[in-house]
């Protein structure tokens, strides 16, 4: 972008554009790795009208627009790799109707997804994606990376709960890519192709989701196993006794000690002997059924060698592993150096992922430390840089992770579950995909952005 366009831009969108380079630093990372890359100009704007003007003249001009949510994204999808304009949607931040009579919510994408969830709380109504970052990241961000967490395996993820969204295309017309309704067998789902597509198709500046009736019981339990392979194992024979846990979050060893000594609130001691642990919660309305599953739970355990169960008895202990399973990326941040990789396989495969993460991690030279959404099948690989050298890090840890995200494929799985591909894992995109479905990606993306201004860089090579 030239300083005449960044000239142009502060003057058409006055008292919304920033540039001093605090500012631009700041629109320049998000929480992957330690990437910056800044653009030349951030736009905040408040309406979809302003939207639709900026994109427009950045379209005309062929200028990059990043948008950019609260930033908390794990595969760097808001970061303005080509400088130009971050689009800002912070200040849409409006949540225009909760729809009691129909269960849904209108909002703007600038809602933080806690605050939206608390909302419908209020009327009795449940929004259940609960990603790690749920207090801080946007609503919007969890649709662009079709978000999940630790609720995904009963609930379903951002895309299942998404009904109809207003976007601003690249030439700054506006469209509706649905309904408002729960079915839709009406032509393609754009709806549904927005979701998940990192910003690189259009802006969302409005979004319709469906609600469903909030659980007010569940109970939660946290479970050593004295093997990794034994935790992942428990995970598919419990989902077979036909429960549907609420929560079933795996973690090993290092992952759940280093967020304990990372919380100078939480004295917890974690045995060596125990090589992971699975957080469990189950959730509905009948306090007896829940007793019923947690004891049935606890029998098909007593299979998988397990230490003593600690049931939490009390809601601020909850709160407590809760917070655990959520702080771990952020522990594992501070330890290290490190590479993170959302790998994710059928379920039952999950222990074959995991043993053949460890040995392409002895091939190679580096220590992970996994957790994740077992019930998913979806681990979090988190690469050490440790004693590697930074000519192993940048030179070798691509074959590496190539190995991993082979193996996930081979076992069945795809290379990202809920990180979305974004910048950091966009060179891997051959290994789940043939060069036809590439070339059908391709080809969206340059219906909808024939300029390729929207997000570039992202998802595709
Ligand atoms: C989590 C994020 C990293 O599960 O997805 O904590
Ligand atoms: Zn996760």
């Amino acid at each position: 972008m030239t300083s005449e366009q960044i000239d142009f831009l502060f003057n058409k969108f006055k008292n919304i554009a920033f540039n001093d380079s605090e500012i631009l630093d700041k629109y320049g990372r998000d929480e992957t790795e330690d990437l910056l890359f800044p653009p030349q100009i951030v736009l905040k704007p408040s309406t979809t009208e302003e939207v639709s003007a900026i994109l427009k003249y950045c379209n005309d001009n062929k200028i990059p627009v990043t948008p950019s949510g609260a930033r908390t994204g794990l595969s760097g999808g808001a970061l303005p790799i080509h400088g130009g304009v971050a689009l800002s949607m912070e200040k849409m931040n409006k949540i225009i109707k909760i729809d009691e009579n129909n269960s849904q919510v209108i909002t703007e994408p600038g809602v933080i997804t806690q605050v939206l969830q608390e909302a419908v709380r209020e009327k009795g109504l449940f929004y259940p994606p609960d990603p790690a970052s749920k207090g801080s990241c946007f609503i919007g961000g969890n649709i662009a990376e079709n978000s999940g967490g630790p609720k995904a395996v009963k609930y379903g993820v951002t895309a299942d709960y998404v009904l109809n969204l207003e976007v601003v295309l690249p030439n700054g017309e506006v469209i509706w890519t649905g309904a408002n309704v729960l079915k839709n067998a009406t032509g393609y789902n754009l709806t549904q192709l927005i979701v998940g597509s990192e910003g690189t198709l259009g802006v969302v500046t409005k979004i319709v989701l469906r609600l469903i009736s909030h659980p007010t019981e569940n109970m939660l339990m946290l479970v050593p196993f004295y093997e990794a392979r034994k935790a992942c194992e428990a995970v598919a024979a419990i989902m077979k006794t036909g429960i549907t846990p609420s929560g079933m979050e795996f973690m090993e060893r290092d992952a759940i000690r280093w967020t304990i000594d990372n919380i100078p609130t939480i004295q917890m001691e974690i045995d060596e002997n125990h090589e992971a642990h699975l957080l469990i919660e189950v959730d509905g309305f009948d306090e007896n059924k829940l007793i019923e599953d947690c004891e049935k739970i606890a029998n098909i355990l007593e299979q998988f060698e397990t230490g003593d169960v600690l049931f939490a008895d009390s809601q601020a202990q909850k709160d407590k592993l809760w917070e655990v399973r959520r702080k771990v990326g952020e522990a594992v941040k501070t330890h290290s150096i490190y590479k993170e990789e959302d790998t994710v396989v059928p379920r039952f495969e999950l222990a074959n992922l995991l043993a053949g993460v460890k040995k392409i991690g002895d091939k190679y030279g580096f220590k992970s430390v996994c957790y994740g959404h077992a019930g998913d099948g979806n681990l979090h690989v988190n690469i050490l840089k440790g004693d590697l050298t930074d000519d192993q890090w940048n030179n070798e840890l691509p074959k590496a992770i190539r190995e991993i995200f082979s193996l996930t494929v081979k076992l069945g799985g795809t290379i990202s579950g809920e990180h979305g591909i974004g910048l950091v894992q966009k060179s891997y995109m051959d290994i789940p995909f043939s060069a036809m479905s590439l070339r059908l990606m391709k080809e969206i993306k340059q219906i909808f952005d024939p300029n390729n201004i929207m997000n570039p860089g992202k998802i595709l090579e």
